[in-house]
């Protein structure tokens, strides 16, 4: 895999963040989600709220290069907003991230995490060992409630 770097996002990032989180709902999630969902999730990815997630939840950056390839969060226990930029999917990005935070977690004598997929993101979470709970019916749209236990070593 190509080097790339982490870095938390603060308060100057939300306008880049913004943007790649908007193009991959439109790119990515359209073909799961209806126009109507699709346009209430880019809503909640409106710089001025991705400030708020920033302030109160822990959000990583994912660069190669100069280039934003990714991005997700965790509050608590609840792993969030994972994007991959279309361009730079299906290249083990996704499972960095995740796998990443997981290892934060561990840190922090998290013991499971919680996470809302996207009906999109669904069989990927699988993949990486999250087990399906529940569908759930939100305004923006179905998602799948999912969890995995963080208790065993990751090797
Ligand atoms: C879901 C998403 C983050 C995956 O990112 P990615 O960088 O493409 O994933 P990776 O390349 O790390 O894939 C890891 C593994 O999952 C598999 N995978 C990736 N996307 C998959 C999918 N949609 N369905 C099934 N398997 C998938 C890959 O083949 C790979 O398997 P391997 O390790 O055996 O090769 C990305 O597709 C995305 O941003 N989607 C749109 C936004 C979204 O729905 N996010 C989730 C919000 S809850």
């Amino acid at each position: 895999m190509k080097p790339f770097e982490f870095f938390r996002a603060t308060d100057t990032d939300a306008v880049m963040l913004s943007r790649l989180i908007k193009r991959t709902i439109r790119t990515s999630n359209s073909k799961d989600y209806d126009q109507q969902s699709i346009d209430l999730l880019c809503a909640i990815f409106e710089p001025e709220r991705i400030v708020e997630r920033i302030r109160n939840e822990l959000i990583f950056l994912c660069f190669l290069g100069a280039d934003l390839v990714g991005t997700v969060g965790l509050k608590r226990d609840y792993l969030r907003s994972l994007f991959v930029d279309p361009n730079y999917q299906k290249q083990g990005f996704g499972k960095m991230l995740v796998e990443n935070m997981e290892g934060i977690a561990r840190k922090n004598a998290i013991s499971e995490i919680m996470l809302h997929s996207s009906l999109t993101a669904q069989n990927f979470y699988a993949a990486l060992g999250y087990e399906y709970l529940e569908f759930q019916l939100h305004d923006e749209g179905p998602f799948i409630l999912m969890r995995k236990g963080l208790s065993e070593s990751p090797c």
